[in-house]
């Protein structure tokens, strides 16, 4: 079973988290910010966290706030690689305390790699929900055609970024509501070797439409299964939805699929340096080789 436990890397590290924040290191650059997981008490004391942290995020309401600190960062890029498949990001610090990359998804990377290396005819594969692009980038450095799609336009524009720092070309970026375009390829009778999506618990379509993951979770599941290849495919499905957790995802999934031949599903975690492990959300995936 692949794990669902992502580590630091020589780029990232997860240095500690409580009280609602984490401590990070991308590439030089220690972060504070706030993660709704980090319910524990932290591991270092809190005076360690203010003399390490170069730039801290100070929320104004759920999503928005201010980072406080040395802002004025520059060529920020950090890397991640497996085996001989590298990619690179290109980081921001944004006013909704993101900065460019989900680090945690790390784990679901790896995967990604293992299930398309060493594959003779280029694989399909779907990003839904593709954000920067990290699964994107190295589905194709492993040679495959990617489908990109995403609602945001900064967010694709920001992916083709990191598609040329990353010295890689050829995604076909799509600006559009992912539930639409899936239902579309299903139309169309395409179908796709690898399918990864990593919905937000609730967002708005290309065209302003509200939407909540829960209500259209079973939707999702049941037009991406359709989707695959029956042969061979990959399905990664994240949530961060606190709606959403492992229980409730299998049993949706067995309301689609009938039955959990091939289908792990589990808690997404990240081991800090403090060695506690922080959980981020839940992940389904479906492997048929
Ligand atoms: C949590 S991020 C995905 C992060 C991605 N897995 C990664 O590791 O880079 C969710 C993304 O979904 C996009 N989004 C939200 N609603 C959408 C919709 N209805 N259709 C397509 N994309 C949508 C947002 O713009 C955001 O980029």
């Amino acid at each position: 079973m692949a794990t669902f436990l992502s580590r630091s890397w020589s780029d990232y590290e997860l240095l500690d988290f409580g009280s609602g924040r984490k401590l990070e290191r991308f590439g030089n650059v220690i972060l504070d910010r706030p993660e709704v997981n980090a319910r524990s008490k932290e591991s270092m004391p809190l005076a360690q966290w203010r003399e390490l942290a170069q730039v801290r995020f100070h929320e104004k309401g759920s999503q928005k706030g201010s980072w406080k600190g040395k802002t004025g960062i520059k060529d920020w890029h950090i890397g991640w690689s497996h085996g001989e498949k590298k990619i690179r990001f290109e980081l921001e610090l944004t006013k909704f305390k993101h900065v460019g990359v989900f680090p945690e998804q790390s784990a679901n990377w790896h995967l990604l790699t293992d299930f398309l290396a060493n594959e003779k005819a280029p694989m399909k594969v779907l990003n839904l929900f593709a954000y920067t692009g990290g699964a994107s980038l190295i589905a194709k450095a492993c040679g495959a055609d990617v489908i990109h799609v995403d609602s945001v336009k900064q967010v694709i524009t920001w992916a083709r970024r990191n598609m040329e720092l990353s010295g890689l070309s050829d995604i076909r970026w799509v600006l559009e509501d992912a539930f639409k375009f899936a239902a579309r390829e299903l139309k169309r009778g395409n179908r796709y070797d690898a399918i990864i999506m990593d919905p937000p618990a609730y967002g708005l379509g290309a065209k302003g439409e509200r939407w909540r993951l829960e209500d259209s979770i079973r939707d999702l599941i049941d037009t991406s299964l359709k989707l695959l290849n029956p042969k061979r495919h990959l399905l990664i499905l994240n949530t961060y939805s606190p709606k959403l957790n492992v229980l409730e995802l299998k049993d949706v999934y067995n309301d689609v699929a009938g039955n959990e031949r091939g289908m792990e599903c589990d808690d997404l975690r990240m081991k800090a340096s403090s060695g506690k492990d922080l959980r981020y959300g839940a992940v389904l995936r479906k492997v048929k080789y």
